[in-house]
């Protein structure tokens, strides 16, 4: 890692918008920047980014129907929650860079704001998936 990478080591990023907002091409970008200067970005998504939270995101997304409102929070956090034990946590500790697009703040915006379940639940979720 350059004096420059090893000053990111550990940084962790996330992208938040709307669908369509361009996150994901502003994520792509900043891995494309980050890898030119010859650093291994850890990319992920939310709901994903393992092998278990890629399923839940099956589920959650399947356009055969919606979760109920709890239902839709606990799978996301329960994604997460994976995705922090399998990939994100062992990423930080190498000292990678993590680009992840969206993070805690969609459950905040969706299952709160989206879908009116209670703010502090939500952050007690996110916490305890964390
Ligand atoms: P995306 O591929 O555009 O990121 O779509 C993922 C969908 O999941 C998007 O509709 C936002 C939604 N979502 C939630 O509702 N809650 C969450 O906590 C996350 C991470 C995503």
């Amino acid at each position: 890692m350059t004096p420059k990478g090893a000053l990111l080591a550990g940084l962790f990023v996330t992208f938040e918008g709307g669908e369509g907002s361009g996150k994901s091409t502003q994520l792509e970008r900043l891995a494309a920047r980050l890898r030119a200067r010859g650093l291994d970005p850890l990319v992920t998504r939310e709901p994903g980014g393992t092998p278990l939270a890629e399923e839940v995101r099956g589920l959650l997304l399947d356009p055969a129907g919606r979760p109920a409102p709890f239902t839709e929070a606990l799978l996301m956090v329960a994604a997460r929650s994976d995705l922090v034990a399998r990939a994100l946590g062992p990423a930080r500790a190498a000292g990678r860079v993590i680009l992840c697009d969206r993070y805690t703040d969609s459950t905040l915006a969706y299952q709160g704001g989206g879908r009116g379940l209670d703010r502090d639940l939500l952050e007690r979720l996110n916490r305890a998936a964390t």
